[in-house]
């Protein structure tokens, strides 16, 4: 392992091909491999001894690609597995969290939303942030129920997903939120469709470009930025189908490759 050795960033499925994306944009020269853990999504309506192990499945098969450090890009993973994963891997790990802190620090109406799924709502850790961050603001936690398998099918604009974000959002707009936080790294594809729903003063925000930040600041701790000035090589791989994938990435389709692999 040395500077010129890849990320490696792992989610339950395409999601955090949403965080890779802040990763790639701020640090282009990196070397970056992606693991879609796709047949075993969602995580979020599994147990914590089965996001635990699942994390641990890809973090090995990160590690064992000659990965230097290795990004969580997935809330449910993160708020349910980062410690047992920093405690068994002597390698960098960096995590996604919602962005509960700045939406309470900026919220002018003291009603923020959060959209995440159950596994992440109901984890020890996100429970911690919140309530150290949420004290004298108002927050209407919302399960994301069905979005995750929607987006895993490239199903971003069809009815029933603009059903579902009509009811998930139609409490927080009840609440007269003026912050809606995306807890879950496959929502960021939905900001478009919630734009149309929401009012126009909702802000909404996710964690991506702090995660990258976060990892950009870890690797110059660690001495593993890398020097080079040609442009990374980057890697996809899925345990399901591809299309999914290029579909949300077509914009880099020159620049990436996306393959099937079993893992
Ligand atoms: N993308 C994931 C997250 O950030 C997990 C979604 C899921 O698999 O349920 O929470």
């Amino acid at each position: 392992m040395n500077k010129n050795s890849p990320i490696g960033i792992f989610d339950s499925g395409v999601g955090g091909s949403s965080i890779w994306q802040e990763i790639h944009q701020l640090m282009p020269n990196e070397n970056t491999v992606y693991l879609a853990d796709s047949k075993n999504a969602p995580y979020g309506n599994k147990t914590q001894d089965e996001i635990v192990s699942l994390s641990i499945k890809n973090t090995e098969v990160l590690i064992n690609m000659g990965c230097k450090i290795i990004v969580v890009a997935c809330n449910t993973a993160t708020t349910n597995a980062i410690e047992i994963l920093r405690s068994t891997f002597d390698i960098p790990i960096i995590g996604i969290e919602p962005a509960i802190k700045p939406a309470a620090l900026q919220t002018k109406y003291k009603s923020i939303g959060i959209l995440a799924t159950k596994g992440t709502l109901s984890s020890a850790l996100f429970h911690k942030t919140a309530k150290e961050f949420t004290k004298e603001v108002s927050v209407v936690e919302i399960i994301g129920e069905g979005l995750v398998p929607l987006i895993e099918n490239d199903e971003l604009e069809t009815n029933e997903m603009k059903m579902l974000l009509k009811k998930y959002t139609a409490p927080m707009v009840a609440a007269n939120i003026d912050y809606l936080v995306l807890g879950c790294s496959h929502y960021p594809y939905l900001i478009p469709q919630l734009h149309k729903i929401l009012p126009t003063h909702v802000s909404i925000i996710d964690s991506g470009q702090a995660v990258a930040k976060q990892t950009q600041s870890v690797m110059q701790q660690h001495g593993l930025l890398n020097e080079s000035d040609k442009k990374g090589t980057l890697q996809f791989y899925t345990n399901t189908k591809v299309d999914t994938l290029k579909s949300l990435l077509k914009k880099y389709s020159e620049i990436i490759t996306v393959e099937k692999m079993d893992f």
